[in-house]
Formats: structure tokens, C-alpha cells, sequence
């Protein structure tokens, strides 16, 4: 493989190195081409533009790979569990025993978050969506860890930062259901794992009566997992971004949550459990929401479809469908809606729209018939995925700080007016 690109241009020829990926992927830097050229390149979504190198995660499109610092999604799902699989994708290795015991100890001493905290809870409506709630407090916790991490922050204080993080967004997540729901707040269980503590703040009425079913615990477990990176997405490449400005980390996290709460991104799991209920409601029939996704004059769209980077399936949607079934067969859950999304799953697989487009089922397709056996709210699912992905974005906000690299400032093609005077228009 050549490691040199040519461009042609106004009787000019430019000489742009190519880089190679581990993988086979292979980039060409552009770096020197406006300064050379006077050339910007354009490119609307970021759909053929890499933003920055990275070891953390690995995704093939066309085969359907996905690796968290080179294991495979579906090893990690089978085999780890959710605080090892952050531990690997923040640190790159996976921990010893030592290491693991830190981590999970450390986590453990910060579940609890600042009395105060109830009073940012208390002042929202009780309708107010969580993921609204979820980014303010998130963002708030800056104010009361002064030493946030920051560049000038050292490397200790960041690790501590990040285990505030890892432990307390769980529990402003559990926190701000219960004030949904009206119930009074659960505290922390620390002698219980990560997901079990989690669950009993969600759904115990006292720190001591709760005694979650290991099968909902392993469930959780591998869909926090399975939601833990997905390399440069929206809400990663925003707390990159955003951290790129050396703000700290709450903050930067706080807007990768509002990132992921877009319909078209971390929101779409709410959506597929709507677009389904609608569906039941509407008598069943997918075949007529099938066309309905096809009708460029209809903006209804197959929510839990289609991908930016997947053109083959999501290896996740396959370990979560199946999770699905095994769930809900141990739980004796019979759920309507998952027979209508395997129907429609089915209906949309054989239709020339999606095939010529290489839409599959996402993540988020099947996930929220988990989280609903599992006793989880809809509007509570978008939550659900930001807990999954912290330590991504966490390791992606990490990676960007140790390479130094620049503040994030794209550029444009102006389409605008050109130079004109001033002329007051208004009538005197
Ligand atoms: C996540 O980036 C990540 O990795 C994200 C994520 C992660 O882990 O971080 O994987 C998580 O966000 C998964 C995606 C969840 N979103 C949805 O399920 C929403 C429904 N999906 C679509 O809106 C769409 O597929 C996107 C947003 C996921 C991808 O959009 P793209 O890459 O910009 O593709 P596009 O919108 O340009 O679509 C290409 C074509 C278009 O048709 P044509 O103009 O070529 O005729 O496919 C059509 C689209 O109309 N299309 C769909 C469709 N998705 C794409 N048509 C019907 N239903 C759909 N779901």
C-alpha cells in the first residue's frame, strides 16, 4: 500500500502522507492542506472525517466487529463485567486483582453524592425528563469538587475525579427516578456490587430490603457493557470537543448527556419501545410501518435502524436480542412487543429499501424490551445508555488530555453575503 496521496489543483500537485491503522484502515492527514493549498475540505455529519487517533475502541462496519481495546464485544459480554470493562477502557489493560480492588473500592467510597443535590432534584417538575435533570447535576458536581479535572489537575486527583464520576452518576440516576416517581431517595449499599447497588437505590424502598434477582443483575451488567464505547459517535466526539477546551470533566461529560438524549442518537432506545407500542396499537400490522419508513413524504423513520458506521449488524443488537429471549423466558415475561420487533426486524431485512441501504437493527432496537422487563421506565432508558457509556467517554476525554491534543475548531465554506454598507431600514 502507498503511503502517499496525491491532489491535483490549479496546475499544482499536493503530496498528502497516508497513515495506517492497525486494523487495515488507513487515513490522509490533510493537516498542511489549507496552509499549502489554501484548500478546506467540507464534510457535513463527519460521515468520511476522522477527528483525532485513538486505541480505545475498534469498529469494522462491514464485518459487524466491534473491540474495546482489542477484545471482542462479544467476549467482554460473556466473560467480564461492567466495572472491569470500564477499568480496561479507561486504563487499556485489564486490571489485576489489585488494580480491580481499587477501582471497585474507590467507586464504592463515592456513591454518595452532597445533600444539596436534593435540592437541584426538588426544584423540577416532577414531569421533567431525567436526562434533562441528569446533565445539570452532573454539571453541577464542579461546583462542589473544586479540584476538577483539569490540565492543571494532577494525575491522582483525575483518577479520583473519575471514580466520583463512575460512582455517583449511578446514583443521581437511581435519585432522579425516585423523585419521578414521587418515592422517598434510596442511599448507597456499598457492601452490594456495582449493578446490585444501583438497582436497590431504583427500585428498593430501604437500603436493606432490596435483594436483586441475580438474572436482572447479570442483564444489566452486559447491557452497561455493551453500551460502554462505540469510538468517535456524537456523544464521545462532544466530550472530546468539549473537553478539548480544557474545561473540566464534569462538564465535559455533562454535555456528552445531552448529546446522546438526541432521538437519532442515545434517545432512539425511548423511541423504539414508542414506535413498538404504537405499532401493537395501531393493530399490529409492520408491514404498513414499513412502508411508512420508506415514504420520503412520511417523516416517520424505523427508530432502532440503520447506523453511520455498522452496514452489517450491530454485534450488539445480536447479544442483546438474544439476551432478550433468555430474560425474558427465566423472568416469565411474555411481552407482546417483542414478537412485533422480531416481526418487523424480519419484515425490514427482506425489503430492497433497507437491504440497498444496509440498514440493520442498532443498539438500541431491542435493548428497551430488556430494560421494561427489568421494571425500568421508557424515559429512564437514554439514562440507562449514558451509565453504560461514561467510562467511554471518560476514556475518550482521558486519551484526548494525555496527547495534548489542540482545542477543537472546525472550519466552514461561507455561503453568506459578501461586504455591504450599512443601511438602517427601519422607518424613523
Ligand atoms: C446510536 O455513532 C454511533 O456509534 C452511535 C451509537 C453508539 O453506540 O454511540 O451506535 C448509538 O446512536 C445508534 C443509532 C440510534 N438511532 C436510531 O436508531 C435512529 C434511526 N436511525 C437513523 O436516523 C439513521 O440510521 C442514523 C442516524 C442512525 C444514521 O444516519 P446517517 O448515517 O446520517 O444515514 P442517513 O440518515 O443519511 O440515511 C441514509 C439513508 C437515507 O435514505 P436516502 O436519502 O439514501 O434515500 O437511509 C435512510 C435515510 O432516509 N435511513 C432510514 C433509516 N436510517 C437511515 N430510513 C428509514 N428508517 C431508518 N431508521
Amino acid at each position: 500500500m502507498s503511503n502517499k496521496a496525491t491532489l491535483s489543483y490549479n496546475e499544482k500537485t499536493y503530496e498528502l502522507n497516508i497513515h495506517p491503522g492497525t486494523m487495515g484502515d488507513e487515513a490522509v492527514d490533510i493537516t498542511n492542506l489549507m496552509g499549502d493549498s489554501g484548500l478546506i475540505t467540507l464534510d457535513s455529519g463527519y460521515k468520511n472525517t476522522g477527528s483525532t487517533k485513538s486505541k480505545i475502541t475498534f469498529i469494522d462496519g462491514d464485518k459487524g466487529i466491534l473491540l474495546y481495546r482489542g477484545y471482542p464485544i462479544e467476549q467482554l459480554a460473556e466473560k467480564s463485567n461492567f466495572l472491569e470493562v470500564s477499568y480496561l477502557l479507561i486504563h487499556g489493560e485489564l486490571p489485576t486483582d489489585v488494580q480491580m480492588a481499587e477501582f471497585s473500592g474507590s467507586i464504592s467510597n463515592h456513591t454518595l453524592v452532597h445533600e444539596n443535590v436534593k435540592k437541584f432534584l426538588d426544584a423540577y417538575p416532577s414531569n421533567t425528563h431525567p436526562m434533562g435533570v441528569m446533565m445539570a447535576v452532573i454539571c453541577s458536581l464542579s461546583s462542589f469538587y473544586p479540584n476538577n479535572a483539569n490540565p492543571k489537575t494532577s494525575p491522582e486527583e483525575v483518577e479520583v475525579t473519575i471514580h466520583r464520576l463512575m460512582a455517583k452518576m449511578a446514583t443521581i440516576a437511581a435519585w432522579t427516578f425516585k423523585k419521578s416517581m414521587g418515592h422517598p431517595y434510596n442511599y448507597p449499599n456499598n457492601k452490594l456490587g456495582y449493578v446490585s447497588n444501583f438497582l436497590q437505590m431504583m427500585f428498593g424502598l430501604r437500603t436493606d430490603d432490596y435483594h436483586p434477582d441475580p438474572i436482572i443483575v447479570d442483564a444489566l451488567d452486559k447491557l452497561l457493557i455493551l453500551h460502554a464505547d462505540h469510538e468517535q459517535n456524537c456523544s464521545a466526539s462532544t466530550v472530546r470537543m468539549v473537553g478539548s477546551s480544557h474545561v473540566n470533566l464534569y462538564a465535559a461529560i455533562a454535555a456528552g448527556i445531552g448529546a446522546l438524549w438526541g432521538p437519532l442518537h442515545g434517545g432512539a432506545n425511548q423511541e423504539v419501545i414508542e414506535m413498538l407500542e404504537n405499532i401493537k396499537a395501531a393493530g399490529g400490522d409492520v408491514k404498513k410501518f414499513i412502508e411508512k419508513a420508506k415514504d420520503k413524504n412520511d417523516p416517520f423513520r424505523l427508530m432502532g435502524f440503520g447506523h453511520r458506521v455498522y452496514k452489517n449488524f450491530d454485534p450488539r443488537a445480536k447479544i442483546i436480542k438474544q439476551s432478550c429471549d433468555q430474560v425474558l423466558a427465566k423472568l416469565g415475561i411474555n411481552d407482546p412487543v417483542l414478537d412485533i420487533a422480531k416481526q418487523l426486524e424480519e419484515a425490514a431485512l427482506n425489503d430492497p429499501y433497507f437491504i440497498e441501504r444496509k440498514l440493520y437493527p442498532n443498539v438500541d432496537f431491542y435493548s428497551g424490551i430488556i430494560y421494561r422487563a427489568i421494571g425500568i421506565p421508557t424515559e429512564m432508558f437514554t439514562v440507562m445508555f449514558a451509565l453504560g457509556r461514561l467510562p467511554g467517554w471518560i476514556a475518550q476525554w482521558k486519551e484526548m488530555r494525555e496527547m495534548g491534543e489542540p482545542i477543537g475548531r472546525p472550519r466552514q465554506l461561507y455561503l453568506g453575503n459578501g461586504p455591504r454598507d450599512y443601511i438602517n431600514i427601519q422607518k424613523r
